[in-house]
Protein backbone atom coordinates (compact mmCIF):
# COMPACT_ATOMS: atom_id res chain seq x y z
CA UNK A 1 0.00 0.00 0.00
CA UNK A 2 2.61 2.43 -1.19
CA UNK A 3 2.14 5.50 -3.75
CA UNK A 4 3.28 8.96 -4.66
CA UNK A 5 1.04 11.27 -3.34
CA UNK A 6 0.18 14.87 -4.43
CA UNK A 7 2.48 16.44 -3.16
CA UNK A 8 5.21 13.88 -5.11
CA UNK A 9 5.88 12.46 -1.70
CA UNK A 10 6.06 8.79 -0.79
CA UNK A 11 2.50 7.70 1.41
CA UNK A 12 2.74 4.43 2.83
CA UNK A 13 0.05 2.81 4.87
CA UNK A 14 -1.73 6.75 4.08
CA UNK A 15 0.76 8.07 5.37
CA UNK A 16 3.18 10.64 3.98
CA UNK A 17 6.46 9.35 4.55
CA UNK A 18 7.58 13.23 5.37
CA UNK A 19 4.93 13.83 7.78
CA UNK A 20 6.28 10.44 9.89
CA UNK A 21 9.93 11.43 9.62
CA UNK A 22 8.81 15.02 10.79
CA UNK A 23 6.65 13.71 13.81
CA UNK A 24 9.02 10.79 14.41
CA UNK A 25 12.43 11.69 13.48
CA UNK A 26 15.14 9.54 11.18
CA UNK A 27 16.85 6.78 10.97
CA UNK A 28 13.00 5.57 11.19
CA UNK A 29 11.97 1.88 10.20
CA UNK A 30 8.01 2.57 8.46
CA UNK A 31 6.35 -0.91 8.62
CA UNK A 32 3.02 -1.36 6.43
CA UNK A 33 0.65 -3.39 8.83
CA UNK A 34 -1.59 -4.12 5.19
CA UNK A 35 1.80 -5.48 3.38
CA UNK A 36 2.30 -7.62 6.41
CA UNK A 37 -0.88 -9.05 7.10
CA UNK A 38 -0.84 -9.77 3.33
CA UNK A 39 2.27 -11.93 3.23
CA UNK A 40 0.26 -13.61 6.46
CA UNK A 41 -2.44 -14.48 4.73
CA UNK A 42 -1.25 -15.61 1.39
CA UNK A 43 1.08 -18.33 3.34
CA UNK A 44 -1.84 -19.44 5.45
CA UNK A 45 -4.46 -19.84 2.66
CA UNK A 46 -1.97 -21.18 0.41
CA UNK A 47 -1.28 -24.22 2.80
CA UNK A 48 -5.02 -24.63 3.11
CA UNK A 49 -5.28 -24.22 -0.95
CA UNK A 50 -2.79 -26.99 -0.98
CA UNK A 51 -2.31 -29.14 1.48
CA UNK A 52 -4.83 -31.89 1.79
CA UNK A 53 -3.57 -32.56 6.00
CA UNK A 54 -3.43 -30.34 8.73
CA UNK A 55 -0.66 -27.59 8.35
CA UNK A 56 0.61 -24.53 10.69
CA UNK A 57 2.56 -21.80 9.31
CA UNK A 58 5.31 -20.24 12.23
CA UNK A 59 7.31 -16.96 11.66
CA UNK A 60 11.01 -17.34 11.96
CA UNK A 61 11.45 -14.47 14.68
CA UNK A 62 15.14 -13.92 14.23
CA UNK A 63 14.03 -11.99 10.83
CA UNK A 64 12.37 -9.24 13.35
CA UNK A 65 11.53 -10.16 16.98
CA UNK A 66 9.31 -7.23 18.48
CA UNK A 67 5.89 -7.38 20.76
CA UNK A 68 3.74 -5.85 17.93
CA UNK A 69 5.03 -7.69 14.79
CA UNK A 70 4.68 -11.28 16.91
CA UNK A 71 1.16 -9.99 17.68
CA UNK A 72 -0.36 -8.70 14.08
CA UNK A 73 1.10 -12.24 13.32
CA UNK A 74 -0.60 -13.87 16.08
CA UNK A 75 -4.59 -12.17 15.05
CA UNK A 76 -3.65 -13.85 11.69
CA UNK A 77 -3.28 -17.55 13.31
CA UNK A 78 0.65 -17.70 12.67
CA UNK A 79 2.80 -19.86 15.05
CA UNK A 80 6.40 -18.63 16.19
CA UNK A 81 9.72 -20.52 15.30
CA UNK A 82 12.06 -18.67 18.33
CA UNK A 83 15.81 -19.22 18.68
CA UNK A 84 16.88 -17.74 22.08
CA UNK A 85 15.08 -17.35 25.63
CA UNK A 86 14.72 -13.68 24.65
CA UNK A 87 12.94 -14.28 21.39
CA UNK A 88 10.64 -16.62 23.48
CA UNK A 89 10.30 -14.34 26.23
CA UNK A 90 9.34 -11.15 23.87
CA UNK A 91 6.78 -13.65 21.93
CA UNK A 92 5.38 -14.67 25.20
CA UNK A 93 4.47 -11.47 26.74
CA UNK A 94 3.21 -10.00 23.11
CA UNK A 95 0.61 -12.73 22.94
CA UNK A 96 -0.06 -12.54 26.63
CA UNK A 97 -0.79 -8.84 26.13
CA UNK A 98 -2.96 -10.34 23.10
CA UNK A 99 -4.87 -12.61 25.14
CA UNK A 100 -3.99 -15.42 23.42
CA UNK A 101 -2.41 -17.71 26.32
CA UNK A 102 -1.37 -20.82 27.49
CA UNK A 103 -3.29 -23.17 24.67
CA UNK A 104 -1.60 -20.79 21.47
CA UNK A 105 2.18 -21.12 23.13
CA UNK A 106 1.85 -24.85 23.68
CA UNK A 107 0.29 -25.42 19.85
CA UNK A 108 1.89 -22.75 18.21
CA UNK A 109 5.79 -22.10 19.36
CA UNK A 110 8.69 -23.88 18.79
CA UNK A 111 12.26 -23.27 20.16
CA UNK A 112 15.11 -23.39 17.49
CA UNK A 113 19.23 -23.29 18.49
CA UNK A 114 22.27 -24.75 18.09
CA UNK A 115 22.99 -24.05 21.45
CA UNK A 116 20.30 -23.59 24.06
CA UNK A 117 21.22 -22.82 27.61
CA UNK A 118 20.02 -25.16 30.66
CA UNK A 119 18.42 -21.62 31.40
CA UNK A 120 16.58 -21.84 27.29
CA UNK A 121 15.45 -25.49 27.73
CA UNK A 122 14.27 -24.82 31.41
CA UNK A 123 12.12 -21.85 30.03
CA UNK A 124 10.81 -24.00 27.18
CA UNK A 125 9.98 -27.05 29.17
CA UNK A 126 7.99 -24.31 31.17
CA UNK A 127 6.46 -22.70 29.05
CA UNK A 128 5.38 -26.00 27.15
CA UNK A 129 6.32 -25.04 23.96
CA UNK A 130 7.44 -27.18 21.53
CA UNK A 131 11.60 -27.96 20.75
CA UNK A 132 13.64 -28.33 17.71
CA UNK A 133 16.27 -30.86 19.13
CA UNK A 134 19.88 -29.94 17.39
CA UNK A 135 22.24 -31.92 19.12
CA UNK A 136 23.63 -35.07 21.27
CA UNK A 137 24.41 -32.65 24.43
CA UNK A 138 20.34 -31.32 23.83
CA UNK A 139 18.81 -34.11 23.92
CA UNK A 140 20.37 -35.38 26.86
CA UNK A 141 20.12 -32.53 28.56
CA UNK A 142 16.58 -32.23 27.71
CA UNK A 143 16.09 -35.67 28.83
CA UNK A 144 16.94 -34.98 31.97
CA UNK A 145 15.51 -31.95 32.90
CA UNK A 146 11.83 -33.56 31.61
CA UNK A 147 12.49 -36.39 33.96
CA UNK A 148 13.63 -34.07 36.85
CA UNK A 149 10.66 -32.13 36.50
CA UNK A 150 8.42 -35.13 35.07
CA UNK A 151 6.94 -32.69 32.60
CA UNK A 152 6.79 -34.01 28.97
CA UNK A 153 8.04 -32.29 26.20
CA UNK A 154 7.29 -32.53 22.67
CA UNK A 155 10.51 -32.63 20.56
CA UNK A 156 11.27 -32.40 16.77
CA UNK A 157 14.72 -33.24 14.86
CA UNK A 158 16.99 -31.47 13.18
CA UNK A 159 18.45 -33.27 10.47
CA UNK A 160 20.80 -31.79 7.91
CA UNK A 161 19.47 -32.62 4.85
CA UNK A 162 22.63 -32.26 2.66
CA UNK A 163 20.79 -29.82 0.14
CA UNK A 164 23.13 -27.40 -1.19
CA UNK A 165 21.14 -24.55 -2.73
CA UNK A 166 22.14 -21.21 -4.74
CA UNK A 167 22.38 -18.26 -2.14
CA UNK A 168 25.31 -16.35 0.15
CA UNK A 169 27.43 -19.30 1.86
CA UNK A 170 26.70 -17.44 5.36
CA UNK A 171 22.93 -17.86 4.91
CA UNK A 172 22.95 -21.53 3.32
CA UNK A 173 22.45 -24.09 6.13
CA UNK A 174 21.58 -27.10 4.44
CA UNK A 175 24.69 -28.77 3.10
CA UNK A 176 26.57 -31.66 4.94
CA UNK A 177 29.34 -28.94 6.24
CA UNK A 178 27.09 -26.82 8.65
CA UNK A 179 26.90 -26.02 12.73
CA UNK A 180 23.07 -26.96 12.58
CA UNK A 181 21.09 -30.37 13.43
CA UNK A 182 22.12 -34.18 13.59
CA UNK A 183 23.86 -35.50 10.58
CA UNK A 184 22.24 -38.28 9.00
CA UNK A 185 24.45 -41.37 10.20
CA UNK A 186 23.35 -40.00 14.01
CA UNK A 187 19.94 -40.72 13.33
CA UNK A 188 19.16 -44.35 14.14
CA UNK A 189 20.90 -43.02 17.05
CA UNK A 190 18.49 -40.62 18.20
CA UNK A 191 15.70 -42.25 17.38
CA UNK A 192 16.45 -45.12 19.49
CA UNK A 193 17.20 -43.00 22.67
CA UNK A 194 14.31 -40.62 22.37
CA UNK A 195 12.15 -43.64 22.02
CA UNK A 196 13.95 -44.46 25.65
CA UNK A 197 13.03 -41.35 27.45
CA UNK A 198 9.57 -41.55 29.81
CA UNK A 199 9.23 -37.69 29.04
CA UNK A 200 10.44 -36.88 25.86
CA UNK A 201 7.60 -37.13 22.82
CA UNK A 202 9.45 -37.21 19.55
CA UNK A 203 6.44 -36.14 17.48
CA UNK A 204 8.14 -34.75 13.92
CA UNK A 205 11.62 -33.69 12.38
CA UNK A 206 12.74 -30.29 10.78
CA UNK A 207 15.14 -29.65 8.18
CA UNK A 208 16.03 -25.73 6.86
CA UNK A 209 18.18 -25.44 3.48
CA UNK A 210 19.15 -22.06 3.62
CA UNK A 211 17.91 -18.05 3.02
CA UNK A 212 17.16 -15.91 0.47
CA UNK A 213 16.52 -18.84 -2.30
CA UNK A 214 14.89 -17.89 -5.81
CA UNK A 215 14.76 -21.84 -6.53
CA UNK A 216 12.36 -24.07 -6.28
CA UNK A 217 13.90 -27.52 -6.86
CA UNK A 218 15.92 -27.54 -3.18
CA UNK A 219 12.36 -27.32 -1.46
CA UNK A 220 10.81 -30.24 -3.71
CA UNK A 221 13.90 -32.56 -2.72
CA UNK A 222 13.65 -31.54 0.85
CA UNK A 223 10.42 -33.37 0.79
CA UNK A 224 11.99 -36.70 -0.01
CA UNK A 225 14.65 -36.62 2.51
CA UNK A 226 12.70 -35.76 5.21
CA UNK A 227 9.80 -38.05 4.15
CA UNK A 228 12.41 -40.49 4.14
CA UNK A 229 13.51 -40.01 7.55
CA UNK A 230 10.04 -39.51 8.60
CA UNK A 231 9.29 -43.28 7.85
CA UNK A 232 11.85 -44.61 9.56
CA UNK A 233 11.04 -42.90 12.43
CA UNK A 234 7.68 -44.25 12.44
CA UNK A 235 9.34 -47.75 12.04
CA UNK A 236 10.99 -47.07 15.40
CA UNK A 237 7.57 -46.57 17.36
CA UNK A 238 8.04 -43.08 17.81
CA UNK A 239 4.49 -40.94 17.73
CA UNK A 240 5.50 -39.22 14.59
CA UNK A 241 3.25 -36.33 13.42
CA UNK A 242 4.80 -33.15 12.28
CA UNK A 243 7.22 -32.16 9.67
CA UNK A 244 8.56 -28.84 9.69
CA UNK A 245 10.48 -27.82 5.90
CA UNK A 246 11.78 -24.46 7.54
CA UNK A 247 11.87 -21.33 5.23
CA UNK A 248 13.79 -19.64 3.10
CA UNK A 249 11.82 -18.33 0.38
CA UNK A 250 13.56 -14.89 -0.92
CA UNK A 251 12.42 -11.44 -1.59
CA UNK A 252 12.73 -9.34 -4.52
CA UNK A 253 15.05 -6.29 -3.46
CA UNK A 254 16.36 -5.15 -6.75
CA UNK A 255 14.78 -4.78 -10.67
CA UNK A 256 17.11 -8.01 -11.05
CA UNK A 257 15.26 -10.60 -8.38
CA UNK A 258 13.09 -12.42 -9.43
CA UNK A 259 11.51 -14.72 -6.68
CA UNK A 260 8.79 -17.32 -6.63
CA UNK A 261 5.69 -15.90 -5.37
CA UNK A 262 4.77 -17.38 -1.51
CA UNK A 263 2.07 -19.59 -3.25
CA UNK A 264 4.56 -20.84 -5.98
CA UNK A 265 6.79 -21.78 -3.11
CA UNK A 266 3.73 -22.84 -0.83
CA UNK A 267 2.40 -25.20 -3.66
CA UNK A 268 5.80 -26.93 -4.47
CA UNK A 269 6.36 -27.96 -0.85
CA UNK A 270 2.54 -29.21 -0.45
CA UNK A 271 2.82 -30.99 -3.69
CA UNK A 272 6.35 -32.37 -2.85
CA UNK A 273 5.14 -33.35 0.86
CA UNK A 274 1.88 -34.88 -0.62
CA UNK A 275 4.16 -36.80 -3.12
CA UNK A 276 6.61 -37.81 -1.05
CA UNK A 277 4.38 -39.47 1.63
CA UNK A 278 2.40 -41.30 -0.48
CA UNK A 279 5.25 -42.98 -2.79
CA UNK A 280 6.53 -44.40 0.67
CA UNK A 281 2.83 -44.83 2.19
CA UNK A 282 3.12 -42.95 5.01
CA UNK A 283 0.28 -41.05 6.40
CA UNK A 284 0.20 -37.26 5.89
CA UNK A 285 2.08 -35.26 8.53
CA UNK A 286 1.23 -31.83 9.96
CA UNK A 287 2.90 -30.02 7.77
CA UNK A 288 5.12 -27.09 8.99
CA UNK A 289 7.06 -24.23 8.11
CA UNK A 290 8.57 -21.20 9.11
CA UNK A 291 9.25 -18.46 6.59
CA UNK A 292 10.82 -15.14 8.18
CA UNK A 293 12.51 -12.72 5.64
CA UNK A 294 9.13 -13.47 3.19
CA UNK A 295 6.83 -12.61 5.92
CA UNK A 296 8.32 -9.22 6.97
CA UNK A 297 11.14 -8.42 4.03
CA UNK A 298 8.78 -6.30 1.72
CA UNK A 299 6.72 -4.75 4.92
CA UNK A 300 9.10 -2.26 5.65
CA UNK A 301 11.07 0.92 4.59
CA UNK A 302 14.33 2.50 6.81
CA UNK A 303 13.71 6.25 6.07
CA UNK A 304 17.17 8.43 6.56
CA UNK A 305 17.63 12.19 5.99
CA UNK A 306 20.01 12.83 3.76
CA UNK A 307 23.63 14.72 4.86
CA UNK A 308 27.07 16.09 3.39
CA UNK A 309 28.14 15.17 0.18
CA UNK A 310 31.69 14.58 -1.12
CA UNK A 311 32.26 15.01 -5.01
CA UNK A 312 35.63 13.63 -6.06
CA UNK A 313 35.59 14.67 -9.13
CA UNK A 314 35.59 11.40 -11.92
CA UNK A 315 35.63 9.06 -9.14
CA UNK A 316 32.50 9.30 -7.44
CA UNK A 317 30.02 10.70 -5.19
CA UNK A 318 28.90 10.22 -1.56
CA UNK A 319 25.90 11.43 -0.38
CA UNK A 320 25.33 10.42 3.48
CA UNK A 321 22.86 9.49 5.75
CA UNK A 322 22.21 9.23 9.51
CA UNK A 323 22.11 5.55 9.98
CA UNK A 324 23.74 2.82 8.31
CA UNK A 325 25.37 -0.36 9.00
CA UNK A 326 24.06 -0.22 12.52
CA UNK A 327 20.29 -0.16 11.41
CA UNK A 328 20.85 -2.14 7.82
CA UNK A 329 24.13 -4.87 8.59
CA UNK A 330 23.06 -6.52 5.64
CA UNK A 331 25.64 -4.72 2.76
CA UNK A 332 27.95 -4.80 4.65
CA UNK A 333 27.88 -8.47 5.86
CA UNK A 334 26.52 -10.19 2.80
CA UNK A 335 26.89 -7.72 0.14
CA UNK A 336 23.13 -7.27 -0.30
CA UNK A 337 21.58 -4.87 -2.62
CA UNK A 338 18.52 -2.33 -2.20
CA UNK A 339 16.94 0.07 -3.98
CA UNK A 340 16.22 3.53 -2.62
CA UNK A 341 14.09 6.37 -3.35
CA UNK A 342 13.61 10.17 -2.24
CA UNK A 343 10.68 10.34 -0.37
CA UNK A 344 10.15 14.19 -1.17
CA UNK A 345 11.06 13.74 -4.74
CA UNK A 346 8.82 10.84 -5.88
CA UNK A 347 8.28 12.38 -9.31
CA UNK A 348 12.08 14.28 -9.92
CA UNK A 349 14.13 12.48 -12.44
CA UNK A 350 17.25 10.92 -11.65
CA UNK A 351 20.12 13.34 -12.65
CA UNK A 352 23.18 11.60 -11.22
CA UNK A 353 24.66 8.58 -9.84
CA UNK A 354 25.49 8.90 -6.02
CA UNK A 355 26.59 6.10 -3.50
CA UNK A 356 24.79 6.24 -0.10
CA UNK A 357 27.70 5.99 2.74
CA UNK A 358 26.12 5.81 6.28
CA UNK A 359 27.80 7.65 9.25
CA UNK A 360 29.97 4.97 10.61
CA UNK A 361 33.72 5.08 10.97
CA UNK A 362 33.97 2.90 8.33
CA UNK A 363 34.96 2.60 4.66
CA UNK A 364 32.49 -0.32 4.13
CA UNK A 365 29.65 1.65 5.85
CA UNK A 366 27.58 2.00 2.29
CA UNK A 367 24.17 1.65 2.09
CA UNK A 368 24.09 1.33 -1.97
CA UNK A 369 26.59 2.05 -4.56
CA UNK A 370 26.04 4.12 -7.45
CA UNK A 371 22.97 4.43 -7.78
CA UNK A 372 21.02 6.75 -10.25
CA UNK A 373 18.68 9.77 -7.78
CA UNK A 374 17.29 12.94 -8.77
CA UNK A 375 19.63 15.82 -7.35
CA UNK A 376 19.21 15.85 -3.51
CA UNK A 377 20.74 18.48 -0.96
CA UNK A 378 20.55 18.11 2.49
CA UNK A 379 17.70 17.48 4.69
CA UNK A 380 15.66 15.45 1.87
CA UNK A 381 14.86 11.48 2.80
CA UNK A 382 16.27 9.23 1.63
CA UNK A 383 14.31 5.84 1.83
CA UNK A 384 15.93 2.38 1.84
CA UNK A 385 12.94 -0.26 0.48
CA UNK A 386 12.20 -3.89 1.74
CA UNK A 387 14.23 -3.36 4.89
CA UNK A 388 11.98 -5.55 7.35
CA UNK A 389 13.95 -8.98 7.46
CA UNK A 390 17.40 -9.23 9.24
CA UNK A 391 17.46 -5.06 10.02
CA UNK A 392 16.04 -3.82 13.11
CA UNK A 393 16.74 -7.84 14.37
CA UNK A 394 20.58 -7.32 13.61
CA UNK A 395 20.86 -3.42 14.61
CA UNK A 396 23.51 -2.85 16.58
CA UNK A 397 24.68 0.33 19.00
CA UNK A 398 28.04 0.44 16.57
CA UNK A 399 29.89 4.12 17.38
CA UNK A 400 27.14 4.22 19.61
CA UNK A 401 24.19 5.81 17.67
CA UNK A 402 20.93 5.13 19.15
CA UNK A 403 18.48 2.03 17.59
CA UNK A 404 16.13 3.81 15.60
CA UNK A 405 12.30 3.80 16.02
CA UNK A 406 10.21 2.04 14.08
CA UNK A 407 6.63 2.69 13.43
CA UNK A 408 3.67 1.05 12.63
CA UNK A 409 1.48 2.62 9.55
CA UNK A 410 -2.11 1.71 8.39
CA UNK A 411 -5.18 3.39 6.75
CA UNK A 412 -3.51 6.72 7.30
CA UNK A 413 -2.69 6.17 11.32
CA UNK A 414 0.62 5.86 12.63
CA UNK A 415 1.59 4.20 16.10
CA UNK A 416 4.77 4.26 16.92
CA UNK A 417 5.78 -0.10 17.76
CA UNK A 418 9.64 0.36 18.88
CA UNK A 419 10.85 3.52 20.65
CA UNK A 420 14.08 5.52 19.74
CA UNK A 421 16.67 4.84 22.05
CA UNK A 422 17.67 7.92 24.04
CA UNK A 423 21.65 8.44 25.22
CA UNK A 424 20.52 7.11 28.57
CA UNK A 425 19.50 4.13 27.22
CA UNK A 426 22.84 3.78 26.21
CA UNK A 427 24.53 4.25 29.25
CA UNK A 428 21.70 2.72 31.03
CA UNK A 429 23.61 -0.63 31.05
CA UNK A 430 27.01 1.04 31.58
CA UNK A 431 28.62 1.31 35.46
CA UNK A 432 31.52 2.74 37.42
CA UNK A 433 33.41 0.66 39.77
CA UNK A 434 33.28 2.38 43.26
CA UNK A 435 37.08 3.85 43.29
CA UNK A 436 36.56 6.08 40.09
CA UNK A 437 33.08 7.64 41.31
N1 LIG B 1 14.23 -21.65 9.95
C1 LIG B 1 15.51 -21.75 10.32
C2 LIG B 1 15.94 -22.92 11.06
C3 LIG B 1 16.43 -20.74 9.97
O1 LIG B 1 17.68 -20.87 10.33
C4 LIG B 1 15.96 -19.61 9.26
C5 LIG B 1 16.88 -18.53 8.91
C6 LIG B 1 14.61 -19.54 8.93
C7 LIG B 1 13.77 -20.58 9.27
C8 LIG B 1 14.02 -18.39 8.17
O2 LIG B 1 14.56 -18.28 6.90
P1 LIG B 1 13.97 -17.16 5.90
O3 LIG B 1 12.56 -17.54 5.56
O4 LIG B 1 14.04 -15.86 6.59
O5 LIG B 1 14.86 -17.23 4.74
N2 LIG B 1 20.76 -12.71 8.45
C9 LIG B 1 20.65 -13.30 7.13
C10 LIG B 1 19.64 -14.41 7.09
C11 LIG B 1 19.94 -15.50 8.09
C12 LIG B 1 18.91 -16.58 8.04
C13 LIG B 1 19.04 -17.47 9.22
N3 LIG B 1 18.09 -18.51 9.31
C14 LIG B 1 20.30 -12.19 6.13
O6 LIG B 1 20.20 -11.04 6.53
O7 LIG B 1 20.16 -12.47 4.94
Amino acid sequence: TAKINDQNHLEIGGCDVVDLVKKFGTSLYIVDEQTLRTSARQYRDAFRKYYPGQSQVIYASKAWCCMAIASILATEEIGFDVVSGGELYTTTKALEMSNLGQEYIQDKIYLHGNNKSIAELELAIDSQCKIMVDNWLELENLAKLSAQKQTPVSILVRLTPGIECHTHEYIRTGSIDSKFGFDANQLEGVFTFAKEQEFINCIGLHAHIGSQIFELQPHHDLAGVLADWYKKALDYGLPMAELNVGGGLGIRYTESDDPPSIEQWVETVCKSVVKACQERDIPLPKLISEPGRSMVGSSTVTAYTVGGRKVIPDVRTYISVDGGMSDNPRPITYQSLYEVVIANKMTSPNTETVTVAGKHCESGDILVKNVALPETKEGDILVVLATGAYNYSMASNYNRLARPAAVLVNEGEANLIIRRETYDDLVKQDLLPSRLV
